[in-house]
């Protein structure tokens, strides 16, 4: 008997005289797979092994029995609504009658079935019973399926994430060690002593700077930790000052706008990173010299429910962004660098930005003399954070 065959079986009770026997020869002469459990008892226990219908006697249905077919039915799973299709006796509509009925209710889909039925009517009813559990034993297959799918998704979005963590290490650690190559190969070269003691100082410095980085990019976490009180505007300041010197060098005009706004929750770190990332796209942007203008100033988010919050925009006047990157800006590997850019700042970011349920946006334009790029990002107060599985980019 293969599964559907288990499944669509309908189990016949009837105990009084050869009424069982003669409904199973009916149904199977139909086609249908009949058995005969002899008792209710014995009916559970085959249904918790599949069965498409049970078509049974009213007088079988004693207080006990229909207490215990109730918990079942109970029990049963949220795509099943397991047919019964009741014999009644029958008679008049009287208080035994109401009585039954009441009794009966805790069962579930039951189908009433006066006797003596006509054969006909026997199996259309046992047929319409068997095509309602088809249907449920489908929906039974397609949630099996979603469930699968689902899981394989988040096999596979697991994987990505592991992924893109190895693709970022490999990016920031690729300098250093380039260094430390280049180092070693002076070295071998130098017939200085000292020469050669400066270079291992050097390519020491070079080291331990990946082992920062990958301990850095290692900080797998769900959420580790704390949120604090930080005023984006002072973050933003001790990033303009770490860029200092490459912005004097590019000869990039920097112009600050901070209002007065109230420090947001927040995480410092992931903060700071993302505002590093914005100015450092800014800088690649404007090789040539430009401005970068920088606003800080208290917002709120009108599209979800008038949330306040702190509004930083990053403005500069380069290249622009271009336009065949634009649509996937914020996913991973997006870059228009080459080996100088790994195409994850700006995709960290976002998930920065979402992890603090705030919002980044972004308008640019590549045609002179109006080119240039405005990143605006919204930070809410008192963001909800997200518990995901995240990892911070050493910068
Ligand atoms: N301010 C900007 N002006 C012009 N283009 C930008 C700007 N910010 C981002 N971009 C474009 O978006 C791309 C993706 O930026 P993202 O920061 O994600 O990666 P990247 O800077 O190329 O590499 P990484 O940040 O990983 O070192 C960039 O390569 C660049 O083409
Ligand atoms: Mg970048």
């Amino acid at each position: 008997m293969n599964n559907l065959d288990r499944d669509l079986r309908v189990l016949v009770l009837a105990p009084t005289g050869r009424d069982a026997e003669l409904i199973s020869d009916l149904l199977t002469s139909k086609g249908i797979r009949c058995e005969q459990p002899g008792t209710l008892a014995m009916a559970r226990i085959e249904m918790a092994a599949g069965v498409g219908a049970l078509l049974v006697a009213e007088e079988t249905l004693t207080l006990p029995e229909i207490t215990a077919w109730a918990a079942q039915v109970a029990l049963q799973p949220s795509w099943s609504d397991f047919p019964i299709i009741l014999l009644t006796m029958s008679g008049e509509v009287d208080e035994e009658s109401q009585r039954r009925s009441l009794l009966r209710k805790p069962l579930g889909n039951v189908v009433l079935l006066e006797r003596p039925a006509r054969p006909e009517t026997l199996v259309s009813t046992v047929q319409a019973a068997l095509r309602s559990r088809r249907r449920q034993y489908q929906m039974r297959d397609y949630l099996a399926v979603q469930r699968l799918a689902e899981e394989a998704l988040r096999k596979s979005e697991k994987l990505a994430v592991v992924g893109r963590l190895a693709a970022s290490m490999a990016h920031e650690i690729n300098n250093p060690l380039a260094s430390v190559t280049n180092l070693l190969y002076l070295m071998g070269q130098s017939g200085s002593l000292w020469e050669c003691q400066e270079y291992a100082q050097t390519a020491g410095r070079e080291l331990a700077r990946v082992s920062e980085i990958v301990t850095q990019t290692l900080r797998i976490y769900h959420q580790t930790g704390r949120p604090e009180l930080v005023s984006p505007a002072e973050i933003v300041n001790s990033a303009l000052n770490l860029f200092r010197a490459r912005l004097t060098a590019a000869q990039i005009v920097v112009q600050t706008d901070f209002r007065e706004c109230r420090p947001v929750l927040a995480m410092g770190a992931e903060l700071r990173q993302l505002i590093l990332n914005m100015i450092g796209n800014a800088l690649d942007a404007m090789r040539t010299g430009g401005m970068l203008k920088i606003r800080v100033a208290a917002s709120s988010e009108r599209s979800n429910g008038s949330r306040p919050g702190v509004r930083v925009t990053i403005a500069d006047s380069g290249s622009g962004i271009h336009p065949a990157i634009k649509e996937q800006l914020f996913e991973p590997f997006v870059s228009t660098k080459g080996d100088t850019g790994a195409g994850l700042g700006l995709w960290v970011s976002s998930e920065i930005v979402r992890k603090h349920s705030g919002k980044i946006q972004v308008r640019s334009s590549v045609s002179p003399p109006a080119a240039g790029t405005v990143f605006s990002i919204f930070l809410p107060e008192r963001p909800h954070f997200e518990s995901r599985v995240f990892f911070a980019r050493a910068v």
